[in-house]
C-alpha cells in the first residue's frame, strides 16, 4: 500500500468527512491486526505516521489544504482523532509481542546454544615473527635495532663495501637496477639494495663507535623463483664496532646467537669464506637441527647447515666511514659484521618447504602460525 492511494476528497460537508475518516481508521485497524513481528510493526509506523511517506501526511497535504475554510475545523478534529488512534495501535501493536503467535515467536527466537560469529584474530606472518625473534636475540645482548632505504645508490651497496669494480655481484644479472640513470656517475645510479650491508656504512657514517646494531630489512635480487630462492626476501645484518673488538668476540656472539634461536645443544663452526667486506671472512654452519648432527636428506649427510655470513670488518670499510666519521680509524677500532636469510631461518624452524608459501598469502599456510 503506498499514500498514492489516499484518493482526492471532492466533497466537505460532514457526511463525507466522516465516511472518508471512518474508512482510513478502519483501514488502520486492519493494517494493525496483521501485526506480528517487531520489523512490521516498524512498517505499519512509517507507512501510516512516517514523515515523508506516511499516509497521515498525505491526508494532510491533500484534505486539510484543500478543504474550504467553514469545513477545515471539523477536518483538523477528525484528523487528530484519526492520528491518535494510528498512535492506539501503534502502541498496542510494538507490545503485541505477548499476543503474537508461537510460530511467529519461533522464528524471532535467537538460538543461544549456537556458535556465536567467529571473527579471525590476525597473526604475526612467519617472516616477521621470525625477524622478531632474531631481533630479540641481539636487544638482549644489547644491540639497537636500525634500518635504511630499499633503494639505494651504486655507493652504498657496492662501492664503499669494497666491492670492486667487475666484481659479479654488480652485475645485472644479479642486481635490479633503476631504468635511466646512464648519465648520473656510476656512484649515484640507483637500485634496489641487493642486501642489508650498505646500511653498516649508513650507520658508521651518522655515529661515532662503539656501534652494536642490528637491521633487519628487505633486499632484492634478479633471482628466479624456484623452492628457495624469491626476487625479494630479508636478511638480518649485524654490526659491532668498538676497540679491541676480536674473532672470538665474533664467535662467542654467533654461537650464542644460534643457541637462543635453535636450541641449546646446537653447535656451530666457522668456515672460511669470502666477502668483499670483511677480512677474514667466515660460514657459519650450525649442527643439523634435524637429525642433531648424525645426517640426513636435510643436511645432505653432512650433519651441518650453513646459515649466514661473517667476518671482521675489512679496515678499507673502515676507511669510507673514516670520511665523514673519523673515529673509524681502523688502527684504533675493530669490529665485526654478519649477515643472514630470513626466509632461510624461517624455513628450518617452521619445516616449511616453498619460499613461496610465505608470499602466496594463503591463508591455510598463514593459519597455521595464528
Ligand atoms: N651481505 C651478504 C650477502 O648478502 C651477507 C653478509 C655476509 C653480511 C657477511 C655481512 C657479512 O655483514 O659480514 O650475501
Amino acid at each position: 500500500m503506498t499514500n498514492v492511494d489516499i484518493p482526492n476528497l471532492t466533497a466537505f460537508d460532514e457526511a463525507a468527512l466522516e465516511q472518508a475518516f471512518a474508512a482510513l481508521a478502519k483501514e488502520a485497524s486492519d493494517d494493525a491486526a496483521a501485526l506480528t513481528n517487531p520489523a512490521a510493526v516498524e512498517a505499519f509506523r512509517l507507512q501510516w505516521l512516517g514523515r515523508k511517506q506516511g499516509r497521515l501526511n498525505e491526508v494532510s497535504a491533500r484534505w486539510l489544504k484543500a478543504a474550504p475554510s467553514e469545513a477545515k475545523k471539523s477536518l483538523g478534529q477528525r484528523f487528530n482523532a484519526l492520528k491518535k488512534h494510528v498512535e492506539e495501535l501503534l502502541e498496542a501493536g510494538a507490545g503485541a509481542g505477548s499476543t503474537w503467535s508461537d510460530s511467529a515467536l519461533a522464528a524471532e527466537a535467537i538460538d543461544i546454544t549456537l556458535p556465536g560469529t567467529q571473527r579471525l584474530l590476525g597473526a604475526e606472518h612467519p617472516i616477521t615473527r621470525t625477524l622478531n625473534e632474531i631481533t630479540q636475540v641481539f636487544a638482549a645482548l644489547g644491540y639497537s635495532v636500525g634500518g635504511g632505504p630499499e633503494v639505494e645508490t651504486d655507493y652504498y651497496n657496492f662501492e664503499c663495501m669494497n666491492f670492486p669494480p667487475g666484481h659479479p655481484a654488480r652485475d645485472t644479472q644479479d642486481t635490479l637496477v633503476i631504468a635511466n640513470q646512464e648519465r648520473r656517475p656510476l656512484r649515484d645510479r640507483l637500485l634496489l639494495r641487493t642486501h642489508t650491508s650498505p646500511v653498516q656504512m649508513r650507520t658508521m657514517e651518522s655515529q661515532p663507535p662503539p656501534v652494536r646494531i642490528i637491521i633487519p630489512g628487505k633486499v632484492h635480487r634478479n633471482d628466479a623463483q624456484d623452492a628457495t630462492h624469491s626476487p625479494i626476501f630479508h636478511q638480518v645484518e649485524g654490526l659491532c664496532v668498538d676497540t679491541n673488538i676480536t674473532f672470538s668476540d665474533l664467535k662467542g656472539t654467533l654461537d650464542h646467537a644460534m643457541k637462543a634461536l635453535f636450541g641449546s645443544s646446537v653447535k656451530t663452526r666457522f668456515f672460511p669464506s669470502f666477502f668483499p667486506f670483511t677480512e677474514p671472512s667466515a660460514d657459519v654452519q650450525i649442527s643439523c637441527i634435524f637429525c642433531g648432527g648424525k645426517g640426513c636428506r636435510k643436511c645432505k649427510q653432512s650433519g651441518w647447515i650453513e646459515l649466514l655470513g661473517c667476518g671482521m670488518v675489512d679496515p678499507a670499510v673502515f676507511a669510507f666511514a673514516a670520511q665523514k666519521q673519523p673515529a673509524y680509524d681502523p688502527r684504533k677500532i675493530s669490529g665485526f659484521a654478519f649477515g643472514m636469510g630470513v626466509e632461510r631461518i624461517a624455513m628450518m624452524k617452521y619445516g616449511i618447504s616453498e619460499i613461496g608459501q610465505f608470499y602466496a598469502g594463503d591463508m591455510r599456510f598463514l593459519g597455521q602460525f595464528a
